[in-house]
């Protein structure tokens, strides 16, 4: 007799928004590496090829996917379905400080005990909101870079960066916090999936994940 249910979990928006997301920082990690520090001879820039100008704009694409899946977020923490909405996430009733305990322990390995849910575990779901807000910031020093002369842009980048090269050095920085975030995201989502039947991987391929039956 089976002892699990499937439930519906993620939206084809929120599986959209993972995997545009995920892709473009992919892109954008690369070239921006580039553009920092461009590994090829730039002799060779303007003549044969334009190897900068390829990758400023490979970044350009991917920061549009980019910031299409920032808006879709933004959208999806207010509209989204129960699990989506940022209320889901916030440690601020009595069930979500008692899974955020319940997680910190099983993760340092002091308790075996599992808190069944369906949406993020709110250690996750605050991961997830800190790296939204950095991905907004990434955004607004990215267009600031992009359009140092359009009034819109200059406007918001003077006030919240004072100047071009602090939006550089911020988005620079910025991009370390997506690269350690990848690493320790793929872990967890291996782990809990290894330690938890629940489907956690293919939830973000299918929206479905599996839950004890009540
Ligand atoms: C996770 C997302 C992103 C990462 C990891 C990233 C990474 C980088 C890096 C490392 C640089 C080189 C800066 C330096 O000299 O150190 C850069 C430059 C730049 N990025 Fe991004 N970026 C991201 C998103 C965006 C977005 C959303 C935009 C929006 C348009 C954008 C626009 C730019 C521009 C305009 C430059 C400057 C290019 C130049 O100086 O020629 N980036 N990015
Ligand atoms: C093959 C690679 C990946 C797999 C298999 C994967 C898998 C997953 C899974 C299973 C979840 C749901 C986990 C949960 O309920 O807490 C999730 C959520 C998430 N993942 Fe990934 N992920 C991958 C790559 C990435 C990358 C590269 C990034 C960005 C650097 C990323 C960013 C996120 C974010 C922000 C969420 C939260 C979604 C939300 O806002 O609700 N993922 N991912």
């Amino acid at each position: 007799m089976a002892t699990y249910e499937k439930h519906h979990c993620w939206s084809v928006l929120l599986r959209l928004f993972h995997w545009m997301f995920a892709l473009s920082i992919v892109f954008l990690v690369t070239t921006g590496f580039y553009i920092n520090n461009p590994w090829t001879n730039t002799m060779i820039e303007g003549s044969l090829s334009f190897p900068m100008a390829t990758m400023r704009y490979i970044h350009y694409v991917a920061a549009y996917t980019f910031s299409a899946a920032v808006a879709i977020r933004l959208f999806l923490y207010i509209f989204g379905n129960a699990q989506e909405r940022i209320w889901d996430i916030l440690p601020f009733t009595k069930r979500n400080l008692n899974n955020l305990k319940m997680t910190l322990l099983q993760y340092s390995y002091i308790s075996d005990k599992h808190d069944e849910r369906l949406g993020h575990n709110i250690l996750a779901g605050l991961a997830y909101l800190f790296t939204f807000i950095a991905a907004v910031i990434m955004v607004l020093s990215g267009f600031f870079m992009l359009y140092p002369e359009a009034s819109f842009w200059q406007g918001w980048g003077v006030m919240l960066f004072g100047n071009q090269q602090f939006a550089r050095f911020l988005h620079h920085l910025l991009m370390w916090w997506f690269m350690i975030f990848a690493v320790i995201h793929l872990y967890l989502c291996i782990w809990n999936d290894a330690n938890e039947p629940e489907g956690l991987i293919s939830s973000i391929f299918t929206g479905a994940k599996f839950k004890h039956k009540a």
